[in-house]
């Protein structure tokens, strides 16, 4: 299975236009014609994997509390939408299911961020897959990342041919290398507003296709680019898409 991996992923959906990880966010991404999201998955109390960021309800919803203490139908009852804009009063917090029905309907492409509530590395991944498996079939259209090894552990022993992304945090952990190369990674994701030019040179070395997070900026997309980076995540996905050359 070849990664067809696309210049542009809209970054959790395209959370400029829309509320983040919602419906929504990946409907709006497809209008801008941009063919993949990314998107942040983690488990809810009782083990339905969501798409959602934050370990905590009080950012994006009207919730408060820990995602990892309620159940799904508490969830739903949560307005997702609001604090983003009035005109998305009522979005909900879309299950991985939802998501991947919207994302085949459009046909689109998923980078699907394993994004664990603490503890829980090895189940998310594990549930998540699963829902997955029972969904996808175009493998050169997924890739599974996670800053989490255990989960990007648990994503290798369970489907070691789907593609995974191996995400840097701000700073590297010494041993990233070697890490990467255990996991069997097809892309090294990284922090493209911090990293320099020599990092980038660094991550290149591995031999695997550098996307960067989270770009909204066309000179700082220009400037990677130029470095050697291959791809971008953006929540603004149509501002970065003009201002980079078009690689085939
Ligand atoms: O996967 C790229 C990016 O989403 C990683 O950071 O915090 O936005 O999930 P974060
Ligand atoms: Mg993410």
């Amino acid at each position: 299975m070849t990664l067809k991996l696309p210049q542009i992923i809209g970054h959790r959906g395209s959370a400029a236009y829309a509320p983040e990880n919602t419906l929504e966010g990946i409907r709006a991404a497809a209008d801008m014609g941009i063919e993949w999201v990314e998107l942040d998955v983690k488990l809810t109390k009782d083990d339905v994997p969501i798409i959602f960021h934050d370990d905590t309800l009080e950012r994006t919803t009207n919730g408060t509390g820990a995602v990892k203490d309620f159940t799904l139908a508490e969830l739903k009852e949560l307005d997702a939408g609001s604090w983003f804009s009035e005109g998305f009063y009522a979005t909900t917090i879309p299950t991985l299911e939802e998501a991947l029905e919207v994302l085949i309907e459009l046909d689109m492409g998923l980078n699907l961020e394993i994004k664990p509530c603490p503890g829980r590395e090895r189940e998310t991944a594990e549930i998540a897959l699963d829902v997955l498996s029972q969904y996808w079939d175009d493998h050169d259209k997924l890739l599974i990342s996670s800053f989490s090894h255990v989960s990007l552990e648990a994503a290798l022993e369970m489907a070691s041919d789907w593609h995974r992304g191996f995400l840097l945090p701000e700073d590297w952990p010494k041993n990233w290398a070697e890490l990467a190369e255990y996991l069997k990674v097809s892309t090294i994701n990284l922090n493209g507003n911090t990293v320099s030019h020599e990092d980038v040179e660094t991550a290149l070395a591995f031999g695997k296709p550098i996307l960067a997070y989270t770009i909204n900026d066309e000179e700082r997309a220009q400037l990677l680019q130029s470095w050697g980076v291959h791809g971008f995540f953006s929540d603004a996905p149509d501002e970065i898409q003009g201002a980079i050359l078009t690689v085939h």
